[in-house]
């Protein structure tokens, strides 16, 4: 796991937006695991305007979402689906049908998790999941206490969870109970997983993904099993990390092939 940080968003989008870009470069089809939350959204800010301004080519790049709401309804402005096709596929040349995300109104859940499952196997896996992280330690929905080994399934949010989402929904009574996520080994198939967390309401559970024991009560923490995993963070997120001065340090002094 590699912990770099930046003085902000503007910084970690420019970073994050690097690696998305170089791995267009080198497979213009590339699958994209694509995070909602206020995290990722700097690293979509820049692809667009990479996009726009400089003609990053994303027509034949494929995209994943996390995870999604049970029971919204299609075309709910506060489905994941929804949110990302604002935030990010309407902005840029990605084609519609190459954006998928867990269908949170099927009659058939268990199904229609294993199908996505299924889809992601057939796109040749994830290239590159971007990700937030849950003031629990959460990444997708995997609420503490998900199983390590986990794939695509059906969970219950938590209270706090909920009420750190209500401020999408203007009302916690408006926030559903029972979400779809990617399970946490769904995610740890991804070939490279980006993470960011900024602001210090991040910084306790930073500090415990990332320092602390694995452990399925801080779901974050299997990223420190992943073979490629960055972690990017502001000071404001890293001012828990004890050894902050050591991923400075090391990050500072980088070699330039090494990339990300
Ligand atoms: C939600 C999403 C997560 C996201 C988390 C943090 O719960 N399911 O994928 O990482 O929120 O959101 P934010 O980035 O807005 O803090």
């Amino acid at each position: 796991m590699e912990v770099v940080i930046l003085p902000g968003s503007k910084q970690i989008g420019s970073l994050a937006a690097d690696a998305i870009e170089e791995l267009l470069r080198r497979k213009p089809d590339a699958v994209l695991g694509l995070a909602t939350g206020s995290s990722p959204l700097p690293v979509y800010d820049e692809l667009a305007r990479r996009h726009e301004q400089d003609g990053l080519d994303l027509s034949r790049a494929r995209g994943f979402a996390l995870d999604e709401y049970v029971g919204l309804g299609p075309g709910h402005p506060q489905s994941y689906r929804e949110v990302i096709r604002r935030e990010f596929t309407d902005r840029v040349n990605i084609a519609p049908d190459h954006v998928h995300s867990p269908d949170g109104s099927a009659a058939d859940i268990p199904a229609a998790c294993q199908a996505y499952e299924d889809a992601i196997k057939a796109a040749g896996g994830v290239d590159l999941q971007l990700l937030g992280v849950g003031t629990d330690g959460h990444i997708g929905f995997n609420e503490p206490g998900s199983s390590l080994a986990s794939r695509t399934r059906i969970k219950s949010l938590i209270e706090q969870t909920r009420r750190d989402n209500a401020r999408f929904f203007g009302s916690i009574h408006d926030v559903p109970h029972h979400v779809i996520t990617q399970g946490l080994a769904t995610i740890m198939d991804a070939r490279h997983v980006i993470l960011i967390a900024t602001g210090a309401q991040k910084a306790q559970a930073v500090r415990d993904f990332v320092e602390g024991p694995v452990a399925a009560i801080c779901a974050a923490s299997v990223l420190q099993m992943h073979p490629h995993a960055t972690v990017m963070v502001d000071e404001a997120a890293a001012s828990s990390l004890r050894l902050a001065d050591y991923y400075r340090h090391t990050y500072d002094n980088k070699p330039p092939w090494q990339g990300l």
